[in-house]
């Protein structure tokens, strides 16, 4: 028997991260961002220089990739390494946003991150967030949540982030432009696209803050028999 799991799905900037990240430290169970995973394979293969297409080479480099997610201490995110180097930071670049829907649409891909996200889930007590959570990696968790907003609420809201980080030069229109063509990628991709599972609970985020959304999931977790 394993304890609960909460599956968190949404498309890119519905604020999946934040709202996970006090999720897990309010029920204090672990918080796993499979997004991350996508995102240190794809700097990875940036970093190696091979071509996006060359299926063998990722395949070889991802069986053989050592990833390693290392919990930090809350509010601060889960650290995260592939092949000892540390990427947490690195990871978020516009060069890695731009090119990680193309690697995790790849089979082996998601063969290998898929394994190592459900060895991490085989106790439960996790709260996971990504694309395919509750579709794919955990289709028997005990909570589905799909976390939505309209596409213009998500690019303010990430505009928002980059002017706190001090990183003004991508314009609001920009911003929206690449997450709809991200969603819209990931949504169509032929294995595990983004979607929401039948059983899962959808949440408009439009008007809600986030302390509101952590609360209905919270609320939503305690209910659960
Ligand atoms: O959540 P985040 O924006 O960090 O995810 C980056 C990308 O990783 C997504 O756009 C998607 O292509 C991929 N991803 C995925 N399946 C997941 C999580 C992320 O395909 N479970």
């Amino acid at each position: 028997h394993r304890r609960p799991i909460i599956a968190i799905d949404g498309p890119a900037g519905a604020g999946k991260s934040t709202v996970t990240r006090r999720v897990a430290q309010s029920l204090n169970l672990l918080h796993l961002d499979t997004g991350a995973m996508y995102r240190a394979v794809a700097w990875l293969v940036m970093r190696s220089g091979i071509s996006l297409d060359d299926e063998g080479a990722i395949a070889e480099l991802v069986t053989q990739a050592n990833l390693e997610l290392i919990p930090a201490e809350p509010p601060n995110p889960t650290r995260v390494k592939i092949n000892g180097e540390d990427v947490t930071e690195t990871i978020r670049t516009p060069e890695v946003t731009a090119i990680v829907s193309q690697i995790a649409a790849k089979a082996s891909v998601r063969q290998a991150l898929v394994q190592q996200q459900q060895r991490y889930g085989k106790t439960g007590g996790i709260v996971a967030e990504g694309r395919d959570i509750g579709t794919a990696v955990f289709p028997d968790a005990e909570l589905k949540i799909f976390l939505t907003a309209s596409v213009e609420e998500r690019a303010k809201r990430r505009w928002q982030d980059f002017k706190e980080q001090g990183r003004e030069e991508i314009s609001l229109e920009q911003l929206e432009q690449d997450i709809q063509a991200r969603d819209y990628f990931d949504s169509h991709r032929e294995i595990a696209p983004l979607q929401q599972a039948i059983d899962a609970i959808k949440i408009d985020t439009d008007k809600l803050s986030i302390e509101e959304v952590t609360e209905q999931i919270i609320n939503l977790y305690e209910q659960l028999d």
